[in-house]
Order: C-alpha cells, then sequence, then structure tokens
C-alpha cells in the first residue's frame, strides 16, 4: 500500500518524507487556503515536487471544462510528478477524458459511489479518490465504498488506482490495505497514530529499567 500524505504542510512533508515512508502527496483547496502566508499555489506545488520523488495531486478551482483543461495544462508543467485534481462531475469526466488521453494524469477526486468511480476509471483516471470519513460522517459506511471499487476494479482490469481519502482514524487505513486499496493518503495525525501502541512504550520504559538496573 502507498502511503500519500495528505497535506500542503511543507514541515510535514519534510518530516514524514525524512522517515522514507512518503510515497506521493495529495493536496485541496482546503489544505493550501490553510498554510498561511503560503498564497501562491503553483509555487507551493512546486515546493511539494522537490521534496517527494513521487505523484503530487494538485486540484484545479474551475467548474467548467475549458478553463479545467487550461488550469490543468499550466499545472502539468510545473512538475513531471504533479497530477491533476479534478472534481467528479460531468465537466471533470469531460476533462478527464481529454488530459488522459493526452497521458495527463488525473486524480478524480470527491467520489462517494462505486458508480462515480467506474465513470472515472472509464474516463482513464489514474487515480480515484473515494473519501470514506465523510461517508462515515453521514452514517454511510465508507470501508464499504472501498470493498465495492476492489471487487469492480479487479473484474475489469481497470488501471485506475483506488486512493483512499478523508482517513480520519487507522481503521480506516487497515480497513483498506485489507481491501487491497493502492494508496492511503494520510493527515500527518493519523498518520503518527500509526506508530503507537502503549505495549510498545511500556516495553521500551521496561527494557530500559531493567538495563539501568544491571
Ligand atoms: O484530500 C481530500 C480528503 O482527504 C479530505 O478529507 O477530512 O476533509 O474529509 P476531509
Amino acid at each position: 500500500m502507498k502511503f500519500f500524505l495528505d497535506s500542503a504542510n511543507i514541515n510535514e512533508i519534510e518530516e514524514i518524507a525524512s522517515l522514507g515512508l512518503l510515497d506521493g502527496v495529495t493536496t485541496n483547496p482546503s489544505l493550501v487556503a490553510k498554510e498561511n502566508g503560503q498564497k501562491d499555489f503553483n509555487k507551493i506545488i512546486k515546493k511539494i515536487c522537490k521534496i517527494v520523488k513521487g505523484p503530487v495531486s494538485a486540484e484545479v478551482i474551475s467548474t467548467k471544462y475549458e478553463n479545467m483543461i487550461k488550469e490543468a495544462e499550466i499545472l502539468s508543467k510545473i512538475d513531471k510528478n504533479v497530477v491533476i485534481k479534478l472534481p467528479m462531475t460531468k465537466d471533470g469526466i469531460k476533462a478527464t477524458s481529454y488530459l488522459s488521453k493526452k497521458k495527463i494524469p488525473v486524480n478524480v477526486t470527491l467520489i462517494f459511489s462505486a458508480s462515480q468511480a467506474l465513470l472515472a476509471a472509464k474516463a482513464g483516471a489514474a487515480y480515484v479518490s473515494p473519501f470514506v470519513g465523510r461517508l462515515d460522517d453521514i452514517s454511510s459506511n465508507g470501508i464499504n465504498l472501498i470493498s465495492d471499487l476492489s471487487e469492480i476494479f479487479l473484474n475489469y482490469g481497470f488501471h485506475t488506482e483506488i486512493l483512499v481519502a478523508s482517513i480520519r482514524n487507522p481503521i480506516h487505513i487497515i480497513e483498506s490495505a485489507k481491501l487491497g486499496a493502492d494508496v492511503a493518503t494520510l493527515p500527518y495525525s493519523v498518520l503518527i497514530q500509526l506508530f503507537n501502541h502503549p505495549l510498545t512504550d511500556i516495553g521500551i520504559e521496561k527494557f530500559l529499567k531493567d538495563w539501568s538496573n544491571k
């Protein structure tokens, strides 16, 4: 399973990259807007691409096909690893078909159903981003969607990768991994949670105590 960081925070990205755990990064307008003083979107993406030697998703702001293509063409020139993030709309899918044919990789975001993911895969998306946390938030099981997508993509041999997004806790990651999801994009806080187990802390404490008493 590939680990992407769902962040536009340079310090977080540098820290996780230094652990040797970072396969890529996903950003979105909300994450970029959170980074005070980092108003130049293209500059942030360029900076991130320098740190991460893997796919970096950059989302378009336009909602109309023609403008999406214009934005995508500018973004894709920033670095060879830029993946264009497009919303799951008719215009987004039309732009996905166009860009995919031009070999520009697309991540279709805001996926909440198997039918939406099927459309994105048929349009040639490199990634689909099902939002598991936001589904859980409305009492709909997000992990069930990952299970459906794994089954459907396998049935037809789609090359589209399942990029699990809107992850809120380690259980989302483990359940997605059990289902063979290709990528998990993790908020920094959830990635750090993966390290923790109280028995590990107790074990270290005991080893150190025994050693100092020898
Ligand atoms: O990058 C998109 C997604 O991961 C957003 O997550 O927590 O805002 O639902 P969240």
